[in-house]
């Protein structure tokens, strides 16, 4: 059914998440820890960091318990993020978990891969369909300035490590301007040469230490501007999903795509299909939100499976239309990335 804003909706398991904007959700992301093993500097602080105790982090099984009732709403695909994820013990046991339940199709994988390496054969046994891995640079000296870590040898192993066991496998590269723009194109020659899918994503207002501002954007045209003059010409693919955030074109030479996650220069919020599930178990309807539902009150409540169906389709219907970063009125959300999971 398609709701309306102000026309009740009854309530019962199975049906769809759709918000007041006629949008379906299918599509959920997991935060299973706000730790990580590096610091970027556009997304969390060089030391310091407060991290959630041990005891409000949801566990696997209730996660699991979390996944299969949104799975009956019609969630399908899922994609594990962090802080950096690989950094949970025993994390393929929790895909294993998940890759069991009904109705989920598809588990993805956000990871810095530095702990890549030894994980992705157990990750792929354990059901794990598809990586995105974070590197915004192939200097290892950049590398080290961006990360405030000396891991850059174990992310590339990582990379390899990746593809040796067969997965589908996408680079997620933040642009800063001021910053990456000689790393744009060799990031680009380095996925033509393996097959992988540079994305680069717009520097966005989540950091940790509010050092955002919009002159620190490098916007995806300026990014086009310079794939096309150092590595060749390239056109834009039509839309294959026309839910999927990034912006996707090949070379012309037939060689390679790559795709820009525009949330600053071109919101994407119209086509949005996306909750969120904070490692400490808290329900957001976007990545910029300043509301959240806690679930985990109710995990651990002893609330029935339907009261908890019921919150998720509540907090569907609250979703608003769209961030507002380009609005005067913008405010950040009160948790940096690796407290909401990316
Ligand atoms: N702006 C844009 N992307 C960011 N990420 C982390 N912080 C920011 C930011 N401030 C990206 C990382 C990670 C993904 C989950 O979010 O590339 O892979
Ligand atoms: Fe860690 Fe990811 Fe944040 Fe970098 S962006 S500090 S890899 S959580």
């Amino acid at each position: 059914m398609t709701p309306h804003p102000g026309v009740a909706h009854p309530v019962t398991t199975g049906e769809a998440l759709v918000d007041t904007f006629h949008r379906v959700h299918d599509n959920l992301r997991i935060s299973v820890t706000d730790r990580c093993n590096i610091r970027c500097f556009y997304c969390m602080p060089e030391d310091g960091v407060q991290f959630q105790p041990r005891q409000e982090i949801l566990s696997f099984e209730e996660i699991t318990r979390f996944v299969r009732i949104a799975a009956d709403l019609g969630i399908t695909k899922l994609r594990l993020t962090g802080g950096e994820p690989l950094v949970r013990k025993d994390l393929p046991q929790l895909v294993e978990m998940l890759a069991r339940l009904p109705g989920i199709r598809d588990i993805a994988l956000t990871t810095n891969a530095v702990l890549l390496k030894e994980m992705a054969g157990p990750l792929r046994r354990a059901g794990l369909h598809r990586l995105n891995i974070h590197l915004d640079t192939l200097c290892p000296t950049k590398f080290q300035q961006i990360t405030r870590r000396d891991e850059f040898a174990r992310v590339m192993e990582g990379i390899d490590a990746a593809q040796t066991e067969g997965f589908p496998v996408k680079l997620n590269a933040v642009a800063v301007k001021g910053l990456v723009e000689d790393d744009i194109a060799p990031l680009a020659r380095f996925g033509r040469e393996r097959g992988i899918e540079v994305r680069y994503i717009e520097f966005m207002p989540l950091d940790a230490q509010g050092i955002w501002d919009r002159n620190g954007v490098l916007s995806a045209s300026a990014m086009l501007e310079i794939l096309s003059r150092e590595v060749g010409p390239l056109e834009e693919i039509p839309h294959r999903d026309l839910r999927a955030p990034a912006t996707e074109y090949r070379f012309l030479d037939g060689v390679g795509t790559v795709g820009f996650i525009a949330s600053v220069t071109r919101p994407f919020c119209l086509n949005c299909n996306r909750i969120r599930l904070t490692a400490d178990g808290h329900l957001r309807y976007c990545l910029f939100a300043i509301e959240e539902t806690d679930v985990k009150r109710l995990l651990r409540g002893g609330a029935c499976d339907a009261d908890i169906a019921d919150t998720v389709r509540d907090t569907v219907r609250r979703k608003w239309i769209g961030h507002e970063i380009n609005s005067a009125n913008f405010v950040p959300p009160p948790r940096p990335m690796y407290a909401i999971g990316g």
